[in-house]
């Protein structure tokens, strides 16, 4: 529950874990029992008093999140007890809703639960979708993506890779630029904490220019990116990880003569507009995943209490992976 409105990056101090029943017989439409929780960065918009795509979490208001969980009681002919649902059932256990809180029925055939949070969740449709939608990647442009070795940036990665182009990631630290060019087909990474300035380390990487870039940290790193793309470059809007705080509105350089000069197209994309793509798209990286050309991995931490500090964690770049929360220690993830 949701005890604080926090100012910038939530943190544990801001939630609390409470106690309440749910009476039998359920008069709710559907009721289901949560077996994973997803921790998104888009979590800090859903608590901040800020400009998101829905309103903020009410003070005393159960968090909103995403997860998987299975039916208990349906009265909805789609939905049979026994079935496994992604929907906004929240950090709880149980979530007692009705039908417009689902977001897709699971395909069983998919593989392990878990993969809907991450890989053929979120994060995995959005790499998919605004990659293609937006930046209509093509053989030998070069593309730079930040948060490379995140569940989004992992996936872009290597879908940019197989669509030719020469693929540049921008992670935290140097193990997540190895893993970023050792396991998720980027032709190199950089470091954007180490001593030698991001820009210099980006023109060693991209000798002929940037012509997409994948934005999914916003701020300083999309400023300095901005000044060296090439003309008629793309940039998706996809994250803004970099921006400690929306309150007072961040100041920055004006780079609208940037995108003038080099004729630029920026465009946001926000994943929730696309549902009627969501099984489609799901289905196509599981796919992907089947053929062995899409590899993922998964951050799993035990236990509700443990969710707070894993989202504030996702702002210190701690998670290796999808950063996904499992209610019961032992719970299958198929
Ligand atoms: N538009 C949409 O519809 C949509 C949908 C899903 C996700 N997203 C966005 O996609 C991005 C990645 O999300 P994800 O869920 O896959 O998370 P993730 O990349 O698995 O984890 C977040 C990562 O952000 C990086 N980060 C944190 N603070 C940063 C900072 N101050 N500066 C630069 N990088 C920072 C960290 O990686 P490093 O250690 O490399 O810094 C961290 O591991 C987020 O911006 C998220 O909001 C957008």
């Amino acid at each position: 529950v949701l005890v604080k409105r926090p100012h910038g990056i939530p943190q544990p101090g801001d939630f609390e874990v409470r106690n309440a029943s749910i009476e039998r017989p359920f008069t709710a439409p559907l009721v289901v029992r949560n077996k994973f929780l997803s921790v998104d960065p888009a979590q800090r918009g859903y608590v901040n008093d800020e400009n998101s795509y829905l309103p903020p979490v009410p003070l005393g208001g159960v968090m909103r999140a995403m997860a998987i969980g299975e039916v208990i009681h349906s009265v909805d002919p789609r939905y049979a007890e026994g079935d496994h649902l992604f929907g906004w059932f929240g950090w709880q256990d149980y979530c007692v809703t009705d039908s417009a809180s689902v977001l897709r029925k699971l395909n069983p055939a998919h593989g392990p639960l878990t993969l809907n949070l991450g890989v053929l969740g979120i994060n995995g449709m959005t790499a998919y979708l605004a990659l293609y939608g937006i930046g209509a990647p093509r053989a030998g442009e070069t593309i730079v993506i930040s948060a490379a070795a995140g569940a989004l940036g992992s996936v872009v990665g290597q879908l940019a890779r197989q669509a030719g182009c020469h693929v540049v990631g921008i992670a935290g630290d140097d193990d997540k630029c190895r893993v970023a060019t050792t396991r998720y087909g980027y032709h190199a990474a950089v470091n954007y904490k180490s001593a030698v300035p991001l820009p210099e380390q980006l023109k060693a990487a991209c000798p002929r220019g940037i012509d997409m870039y994948f934005d999914n940290t916003g701020g300083w790193i999309l400023d300095e990116v901005l000044l060296l793309m090439n003309r008629h470059g793309r940039v998706i809007g996809c994250g803004t990880v970099a921006i400690p705080s929306w309150l007072p509105q961040p100041q920055g350089p004006r780079q609208e003569r940037e995108i003038l000069m080099r004729r630029l197209r920026m465009q946001g994309f926000v994943i929730f507009d696309h549902q009627h793509l969501f099984d489609e798209t799901a289905a196509r990286l599981a796919g992907l995943i089947e053929q062995g050309v899409l590899l993922y991995d998964e951050d799993i931490e035990d236990g509700l209490e443990s969710a707070p500090a894993a989202l504030a964690g996702l702002y210190q770049g701690n998670n290796r992976g999808k950063k996904i929360i499992r209610l019961a220690p032992g719970i299958s993830t198929s």
